[in-house]
C-alpha cells in the first residue's frame, strides 16, 4: 500500500517520525515518501514488462516539479493536459518524445509550444481541434502527430458521475462510430498525422473489466482503419486504475495487467499508459492539527486547520480518505484502513475544515481514536488530486509540501504567506 505505517503508536512516513516532522515544518502539511511513489511507478512498469509500455505520468494527479524529477529519472513520459502542465514536464527534464497531450480546449498558444517542443503526440477530442492543429503546424513547417480519443460508451458504475469520462455523451473525445469517418477525412493529413488510438474511461476504476471491454471495442476499430489502409502503430489506455483509499479494494498492477496484456501483446502496437493516481496518491499523506473540539446535538465534532481549500475531493466526489491520528494508543494503531474500524475505545466523530461551506467535512460518523485539541491526524491517501486541486478560498494560504527518502525530509514547496495571497492584485492599471 505504502510507506506511511505505526511504530508503537507513532505515525512515521519511511523513517521520518510525522509529530517531529509536524514541529518543525507546522500544519497543515503535505507529506510524500519518495519510496512509495517509485515503488509504485516500478511496480506498474514490472507488471506490464510483456508490452514495454511507455507510462506517461498523469501530471493534473501531483504536478510539484522534484516529484517529477523523480519519475522522469526512471524513465517516465509524462500526460499533460495545459501549457502550465507541459512547462512543468520541461522544468522536470522529461523526455519531449514520451509526452502525450490531453485536453479538449487547448489554445493556439499551447499547440505551438507543444510542437516547438517536440512532443510525442496530442490527443485530439475533436475534428475542429484536428483542424486547428494541423493548420497550426503547417504555418510552422512541422509535422505534428495525433492519437484520436475514442469514447467507447464503457463505464464503471463504481466510478463517480463527475469522473467517469468513458460514455458517449461525454466533452472528451470522439463516439467511436465517429472515429472511421474521422481518419477517412484526416488520415492521410500531411502536417498532423494520426496514427494511434487514445481511450481514457474514467477514474478511478476498480475492476479490469472496463479496460478489456474498451480495449476490446479499441482493437476491433483498429483493426478496421488498418484494412482500410491507415498505419496505427499505437494504442493509449489511459489512466484510472484505482489507489489504495481502503485496504483490499483495489487491484493490483499484477491484476490490471493479467486482464489487458493478452488483449494487446503482439498486435504490433505500441502500448501508453497514462497512471495518476496510482503513482502518486499512495505516495502523500495530508497532516493536520486538532483545533476544536465541540458537540453538536448528539454529534462530536473535531475540527482541524485544513479542510476543502487544501483537499477537495471529499467535498467535490464525496471521495472516502481514510484518517486517523499519528499517536494513539499501539491497540488502536490501524493496520487497515476502512471506512468502519473496529479497534477498542472508538467514538463515533465528524471530522471538518474550518471553511465557511457545509461540504468542508472530511468524516462523517466514523469511528475513531478520542482527540484532544493540538493532536495531528493524517489524512491518507491524498498525494493524488490533493494539493493540485489546493486553492485560496477563504484567502488561506495553501500549505508546503515535504518529501521523505529514508529518515530525512526536504520542503519541496514552501507554506504559502500573506504576501504572496495578493501578489498580482496591482493597483488599478490603465488597459
Ligand atoms: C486523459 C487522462 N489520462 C489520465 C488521467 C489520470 O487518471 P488517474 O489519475 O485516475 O490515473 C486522467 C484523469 O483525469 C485523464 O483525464
Amino acid at each position: 500500500m505504502d510507506d506511511f505505517q505505526y511504530r508503537n503508536g507513532q505515525l512515521f512516513a519511511e523513517d521520518v517520525n510525522i509529530d517531529e516532522l509536524a514541529a518543525k515544518v507546522g500544519t497543515p502539511m503535505y507529506v510524500y515518501s519518495k519510496k512509495t511513489l517509485l515503488t509504485h511507478f516500478n511496480k506498474l512498469r514490472d507488471a506490464f514488462a510483456a508490452v514495454d509500455p511507455v507510462i506517461c505520468y498523469s501530471i493534473k494527479s501531483c504536478g510539484n516539479i522534484n516529484l517529477l524529477k523523480l519519475l522522469a529519472g526512471e524513465g517516465a513520459g509524462m500526460d499533460v493536459v495545459s501549457g502550465g502542465e507541459l512547462y512543468r514536464a520541461q522544468l522536470a527534464g522529461a523526455d519531449m518524445s514520451k509526452i502525450v497531450y490531453a485536453g479538449v480546449g487547448k489554445t493556439d498558444a499551447e499547440i505551438q509550444q507543444g510542437i516547438e517542443a517536440g512532443i510525442g503526440y496530442f490527443n485530439i477530442e475533436s475534428e475542429a481541434e484536428f483542424e486547428n492543429i494541423a493548420a497550426i503546424a503547417q504555418q510552422m513547417g512541422k509535422t505534428a502527430h495525433a492519437a484520436l480519443r475514442v469514447n467507447p460508451d464503457i463505464y464503471d458504475p463504481k466510478t463517480h458521475d463527475k469522473t467517469t469520462t468513458g460514455k458517449k455523451e461525454t466533452k472528451f473525445g470522439v463516439d467511436i462510430e465517429r472515429a472511421k469517418r474521422f481518419f477517412d477525412s484526416y488520415g492521410n493529413n500531411p502536417h498532423c498525422k494520426p496514427t494511434a488510438i487514445h481511450l481514457h474511461i474514467g477514474s478511478p476504476i476498480y475492476s479490469p473489466e472496463p479496460y478489456v471491454k474498451a480495449i476490446e471495442k479499441a482493437l476491433v476499430l483498429i483493426d478496421e482503419l488498418r484494412q482500410a489502409g491507415y498505419t496505427i502503430d499505437t494504442l493509449d489506455i489511459g489512466g484510472g486504475f484505482a489507489a489504495d483509499y481502503e485496504s483490499g479494494k483495489s487491484p493490483d498492477w499484477q491484476e490490471y495487467a493479467d486482464a489487458i496484456v493478452p488483449l494487446v501483446k503482439d498486435k504490433g502496437l505500441k502500448i501508453i499508459l497514462e497512471p495518476g493516481r496510482t503513482i502518486s496518491g499512495n505516495a502523500g499523506i495530508l497532516v493536520t492539527r486538532v483545533q476544536y473540539l465541540k458537540k453538536g446535538g448528539n454529534k462530536k465534532f473535531v475540527i482541524v486547520d485544513t479542510g476543502m481549500h487544501h483537499l477537495i475531493r471529499p467535498a467535490m466526489y464525496d471521495a472516502f480518505h481514510f484518517l486517523w491520528p499519528t499517536q494513539c494508543d499501539p491497540s488502536q494503531a490501524p493496520v487497515e484502513r476502512k471506512a468502519e474500524m473496529d479497534l477498542p475505545g472508538l467514538e463515533l466523530t465528524d471530522v471538518v475544515g474550518p471553511v465557511c461551506e457545509s461540504s468542508d467535512v472530511f468524516a462523517k460518523q466514523r469511528m475513531l481514536p478520542s482527540m484532544e485539541r493540538g493532536d495531528l491526524i493524517a489524512i491518507y491517501t491524498c498525494g493524488a488530486y490533493g494539493m493540485v486541486m489546493a486553492s485560496n478560498y477563504n484567502a488561506m494560504v495553501r500549505p508546503p509540501e515535504v518529501l521523505v527518502d529514508g529518515d530525512s525530509a526536504t520542503i519541496i514547496r514552501q507554506r504559502e504567506t500573506y504576501e504572496q495571497l495578493v501578489t498580482g492584485e496591482t493597483e488599478p492599471q490603465a488597459v
